[in-house]
């Protein structure tokens, strides 16, 4: 298997932070604060997302944390009206476009631009005009590659929920092998890719070695151990889990 690439960035989803503040619709914990502890951790960059039912972060969340992330923002949302007129107002360092359910317990699956490409393709000019860039959290199929690549967005993420959920040595190696071929021709495009979703301490290397990977994005496995070990040392760790040395 290669190695890591040594540039490969570690973005820490504090979303479930503001989950548990929103269970009481209290003040604790906030997850501005969360943010300093991560990059004190070894965060390279924030990611929250900004859901149209607010259920976890909220507004106000995401105006502190541009001022106050010193690593990057990257506002994970809806290609809606809403979210486009709030990523222009705040100027989050990248945007991560995923759909959104109401119904969904979190991000099922990845975008379809294929059936939306005109929409797509215009939010994207809105959002990279005020030098926002873009990426497409898509699944890593050809056609979804190609379109997030013709609507002109910087990124994608690729979804990894699949390989995560992925029982038994043959089905996590096909798996795994899906991400690669999807990077492959992602980079072959001129994108630049990320990937995330369902990642953990124990699943996570193989997927930090694929060539040409540049950000993994993760959440809920690192807050979850953030509540027994603290947050500082979990980002810590899973920085090590990433580079195989945990
Ligand atoms: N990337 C995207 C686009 C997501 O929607 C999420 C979940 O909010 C993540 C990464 C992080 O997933 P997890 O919390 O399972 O690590």
């Amino acid at each position: 298997m290669q190695s890591p690439s040594p540039l490969l960035t570690l973005g820490v989803n504090i979303d479930h932070v503001a989950t548990i503040r929103q269970a009481r619709r209290t003040v604790e914990p906030d997850p501005v604060t969360a943010a300093a502890l991560a990059e004190l951790g070894g965060a390279d960059g924030i990611t929250v997302h900004l859901r149209e039912d607010r259920r976890h972060i909220q507004d106000r969340d995401v105006k502190i944390l541009r001022q106050t992330v010193q690593t990057h923002l990257n506002l994970e949302m809806a290609p809606t009206e809403e979210m486009v007129a709030i990523a222009l107002e705040i100027q989050p360092d990248y945007v991560t476009l995923v759909p959104e359910k109401r119904e969904e317990v979190t991000t099922e699956g990845g975008i379809d631009i294929v059936g939306n490409f005109a929409r797509f393709k215009e939010v994207v000019d809105q959002l990279q005009g005020a030098n926002i860039p873009v990426s497409w959290f898509i699944d890593a199929e050809p056609d979804q590659i190609e379109a997030s690549y013709k609507t002109g967005a910087k990124f994608i993420e690729l979804h990894t929920g699949k390989y995560a959920e992925a029982k038994g040595e043959d089905e996590l190696q096909y798996e795994l092998d899906y991400l690669k071929q999807g990077a492959k021709q992602a980079i072959a495009l001129g994108l630049r890719v990320n990937a995330g979703h369902g990642l953990t301490y124990r699943n996570v290397y193989p997927l930090a070695c694929i060539e040409g990977m540049e950000e993994l994005n993760i959440g809920h496995t690192i807050i979850s151990r953030a509540v027994l070990v603290g947050l500082e040392r979990a980002v810590r760790e899973m920085k090590l889990a990433m580079r195989g040395q945990l």
